[in-house]
């Protein structure tokens, strides 16, 4: 497997390709890969003649309160997992990626400030910043995001919407345990209650999607069917239960055509996102 860990490297190899007509998908990651992560390799690979993964854990998109330092790591796993696949791994290091001087930044406003940047301030400047410099070194004419973090998938559409970014973005649908609970790195970090627990995000969902289907229209008692299910668990505590429209991330008054229920839990110290799309065209 072709492993790439200089950012001129990246560079020079994703210009050859290009000089060649070749297309490139890309999936930027914090490694500890799951099933997840394989599925959006695996859009890549039907999208582009070639695949590169990167595996950064971004320190610009954690909090000073947050799990930077003992988010998992797993770098040889990551490498046994990919093996099957035919991507190409880009493990930048930090010193490269962030200057000591490092000055700039990219934030999409307003977008950044709702649901998890309400409590992740500057998150998603992380984010969007990160993105942007994996763009210009990886030179991708698709990347592809997953469905979990809804909100960094509109937020990135939004960037390269407004920063012209000759990228393609592409969606894959959120991948889940047999319980429910939506794959993702932290999940590691649950202990035997509260992996049982934290199967409740799914289950709430699941119960808002039925009320909508029978017909209700009242996103406030849905949201109220969502806490109250969620607050029946322990270990849980909600961070935000919330009905929004897909393109601006407003709160809906009522339910009707396309919209977006998200939530993020802490289940322990854990914090764990999920959403279910409503009403897709
Ligand atoms: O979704 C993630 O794992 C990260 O936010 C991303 C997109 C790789 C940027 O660091």
């Amino acid at each position: 497997m072709k492993i790439i860990q200089s950012v001129s490297e990246m560079q020079s190899f994703a210009n050859s390709l290009k000089k060649q007509g070749k297309t490139i998908a890309f999936v930027p990651t914090m490694g500890y890969l799951h099933e997840g992560h394989l599925s959006l390799v695996e859009i890549a690979q039907k999208n582009a003649d070639f695949v590169v993964v990167s595996i950064f854990v971004n320190p610009t998109q954690f909090g000073p309160n947050e799990d930077f330092e003992k988010y998992p790591r797993n770098f040889e796993g990551d490498v046994a997992l990919l093996e099957q696949t035919k991507a190409i791994l880009f493990v930048p290091e930090n010193t490269e990626i962030y200057l000591l001087e490092h000055l700039t930044f990219v934030e999409v406003n307003s977008l950044e400030n709702l649901l998890c940047g309400k409590s992740r301030k500057s998150h998603f400047k992380g984010v969007t910043t990160i993105i942007a410099k994996l763009f210009n070194i990886v030179k991708p004419d698709f990347a592809v995001f997953g469905q979990k973090d809804a909100q960094q998938v509109l937020i990135i559409k939004k960037m390269v919407e407004d920063l012209n970014f000759d990228v393609k973005i592409i969606v894959g649908k959120i991948i889940r345990e047999k319980d429910g609970l939506a794959m993702s790195s932290r999940n590691k970090y649950l202990n035997e209650q509260e992996r049982k627990d934290a199967s409740v995000l799914f289950e709430s969902l699941k119960i808002a999607k039925k009320m909508v289907e029978k017909g209700e229209k009242n996103p406030a008692l849905v949201i109220e069917k969502m806490e109250k299910l969620i607050q029946t668990k322990l270990t849980a505590k909600i961070d935000y239960v919330e009905i929004v429209n897909t393109k601006n991330l407003q709160q809906v008054k009522i339910l009707e055509g396309e919209f977006l229920i998200a939530l993020a839990v802490k289940i322990g110290q854990t914090r764990l996102i999920d959403n279910l799309l409503v009403g897709e065209n």
